[in-house]
């Protein structure tokens, strides 16, 4: 791919508004849009970087049902929470637009109604579930029925949420409506359908010119076209009232499908940032187009969208889609349900200022060939031993040092040793290694290298000493602080695309302007008599493990929060016998012992006097017990259970508890205190 472009159209997935925004979504497209656009910025490209709320579609009008409220109202209220979201953080969209605006509008309408005047649509009649009472076609998401494969009574008309399967409504049994409760009747309705069908062998063949995609993305495509009969037509307008209202005859009561209309946004947008202009970036070969978005987005932005794109004419296509895999939150799915996530508006309560953690926390784990982990611990790992230890230490002690013995004047360069002139060298290779990196939509190793700088700058701060050397040789020392200067003003311009903030700092630390990415090879960009700031040069505090509990408790209580919503009793079992039950061996006894099993969240090791024996349990029961709090305490004990081990250790039978809605377990004890040791329960 030799091509050479003259500007870059960078998009990110317009969010639905629907919700606040959490580290899943920072992960998987806006961070590293934004940092493949600072880096393009900072090289002084003609990069334009687009996005906006995606407005419509039926998930955003089921909140407004449960809330009471309109559709608009919904997409306003979040519309401005994820815009102030994203700038908070950083990204730097040049513009944040939305789907329900009016250029919007007008954009979308006339895009269908020239595909629709070119015959690229075939009109298809098809039944679809009709609610009488509330006279309205249904969305899948507004059927819920009992599953076919698990049983689950609350399954929806596209997916069980039980057992995963996916569904379409007509799979349900006892299908109702989610509006009126009623069972919903199948009547016909037409729509207007792309015929992936006949448009296959074009974007066949515009795959083809894009082997070079993330394996993962140009994967997910060919198993699209090769699988099964291959592509199907795809219905373009729904029965619904809340979206883009379909431009033609016969069509009331119809608007166009989300994913039609949102990739669309990505037009309108640019055409409301620069409505003199806007065309350059869309129709012309010059200009490369490029989609960040999370890998559930993929067939849309590589099939669907080019598919729409090339039918309509005169645009060009994506070039690029470099799709991430999903970031999951300790161990666990991020679900916004279930409130399973890290919100970013939350984030800040707790970490005020310290976007660039976050930030370089996320791209470190970027989960950019695989689906990722975030864990708090983690998070403070790369704060206190990366971002603090070693980029805070280093600049940190660059500037204490020149304001200390320098007066905060950046000292003159005497005779380089072979140690300067090596360290040197590496830190003009750097860049280029970042960009190399950036430019292959490798985030995670660009992060490294930029690190892997400010790790040169301290190891050699921490071999040079020049805080010893100072008192026998000051020319020595002046030398070795010129270089460190140096090493911190490249340092402040690689690492921009990253950590933003950061970088600001470094550059106002250093009293110079910001530079650009063409300065960070040259290793004197910082002049001998250049007066630095003398301004406290802590770039990172430590994050304490207190800090990072409150996370986690934070995350434990959604949980239970969670477990308890959704939590019935479990069902009644069947008939047992007064025999089966007489086989159960149930004693009174007391924990004379309580420790912790190592390297374990949830299990105590007990020992119990049973009255007949003194013997060794394992219970999972540390989440609610603390051992000290237990000793003496009088249980029942199944005693006659076969042991088995656990961790390592023979469990000889099993306490009785009785366990809440919520998960919580609680002792079973006897409510008097002369049932001895050993009493038997029955
Ligand atoms: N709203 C979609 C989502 O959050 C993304 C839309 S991307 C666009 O999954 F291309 F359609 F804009
Ligand atoms: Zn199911």
């Amino acid at each position: 791919m030799a091509k050479h472009f003259k500007r870059t159209l960078v998009t990110a997935a317009l969010p639905y508004a629907n919700g606040p925004v959490h580290i899943g979504h920072l992960a998987g497209c806006y961070l590293p849009s934004d940092i493949y656009v600072r880096y393009l910025r900072s090289k002084g490209e003609d990069v334009v970087f687009v996005c906006g709320s995606d407005e419509h579609g039926v998930p955003i009008t089921i909140k407004a049902k449960k809330e009471g409220i309109t559709p608009q109202q919904v997409v306003d209220k979040y519309h401005k929470i994820m815009g102030d979201a994203f700038k908070e953080f950083g990204i730097s969209f040049d513009i944040y637009s939305r789907t329900s605006n009016k250029t919007h509008h007008q954009t979308a309408s006339d895009f269908f109604k020239t595909l629709y005047e070119k015959g690229s649509f075939t009109e298809q009649v098809t039944e679809q579930y009709y609610d009488e009472e509330a006279k309205q076609f249904l969305a899948d998401r507004y059927i819920t029925g009992e599953c076919p494969k698990c049983a689950n009574p609350n399954a929806y008309g596209d997916q069980c949420e039980k057992c995963g399967s996916s569904l379409s409504p007509t799979d349900l049994k006892n299908p109702k409506s989610a509006l009126s409760g009623s069972a919903p009747v199948l009547k016909q309705t037409k729509n207007w359908f792309l015929p992936l069908d006949k448009l296959q062998p074009k974007i066949a063949d515009y795959l083809s010119k894009h082997s070079d995609w993330k394996p993962t993305v140009y994967g997910q495509c060919k198993s699209w076209l090769e699988s099964g009969d291959g592509l199907q037509p795809r219905a373009m307008t729904r029965d619904l009232d809340w979206g883009v209202p379909v431009p033609v005859k016969d069509a009331e009561g119809k608007v166009l499908y989300v994913w039609f209309d949102a990739p669309i946004g990505y037009i309108s947008a640019t055409k409301e940032l620069m409505p003199d202009k806007w065309e350059h970036y869309w129709k012309s070969e010059d200009t490369r187009l490029i989609h960040f978005i999370g890998k559930d987005n993929i067939v849309f932005h590589c099939i669907i969208f080019p598919a729409m794109l090339m039918e309509h004419g005169g645009y060009i296509l994506p070039d690029n889609v470099p799709a991430n895999e999903f970031l999951n939150l300790e161990g666990d799915k991020i679900s916004t349900s279930r409130n399973w996530a890290v919100w970013l508006h939350e984030y800040l309560l707790d970490f005020k200022d310290r976007q660039d953690v976050l930030r370089y926390t996320l791209c470190a784990n970027a989960p950019e060939s695989k689906d990722n982990d975030f864990t708090w611990k983690d998070f403070q790992t790369k704060n206190n031993s990366e971002l603090a230890d070693i980029l805070g230490n280093f600049i940190n002690r660059v500037m204490v040092l020149t304001n200390k013995n320098h007066n905060g004047l950046v000292p003159e360069a005497s005779e380089y040793t072979k140690t300067d002139l090596l360290a040197l060298e590496e830190v003009a290779k750097a860049p280029d290694k970042i960009s190399e990196a950036i430019e292959k939509f490798k985030f995670r190793e660009a992060l490294a290298e930029m690190m892997n700088l400010a790790r040169i700058g301290n190891k050699y701060l921490a071999d040079q000493e020049p805080w010893k050397l100072i008192k026998t040789d000051e020319k020595r020392v002046r030398t070795i602080m010129n270089v460190s200067l140096q090493i911190a003003a490249n340092l402040a311009i690689v690492c921009e695309p990253f950590i933003p903030f950061t970088s600001r700092k470094l550059f106002s630390l250093l009293n110079l302007q910001p530079m650009k990415w063409s300065s960070a090879r040259n290793t004197n960009n910082i002049a001998a008599g250049h007066k630095v700031s003398d301004q406290s040069a802590i770039l990172f505090t430590k994050i304490e493990d207190a800090d990072v509990q409150i996370q986690l408790d934070k995350l434990v209580n959604a949980k239970k929060e969670n477990a308890a919503a959704n939590a019935s009793l479990p069902e009644a079992k069947t008939e047992t016998s007064f025999d089966d039950f007489g086989k159960m061996d149930i004693r009174v006894g007391t924990i004379l012992e309580a420790e912790r099993v190592p390297k374990t969240d949830k299990l105590l090791k007990l020992k119990i006097d049973t009255g007949i024996d003194k013997r060794t349990v394992v219970s999972g029961i540390a989440e609610w017990y603390k051992p000290e709090d237990i000793i003496g305490q009088q249980v029942c004990i199944l005693a006659n259970l076969a042991p088995r081990k656990i961790k390592g250790i023979e469990s000889q039978g099993m306490i009785l508890m009785a366990e809440n809605l919520q998960g919580e377990l609680s002792f079973v004890s006897p409510t008097k205190l002369n049932i001895n040791n050993g009493s038997v329960v029955k």
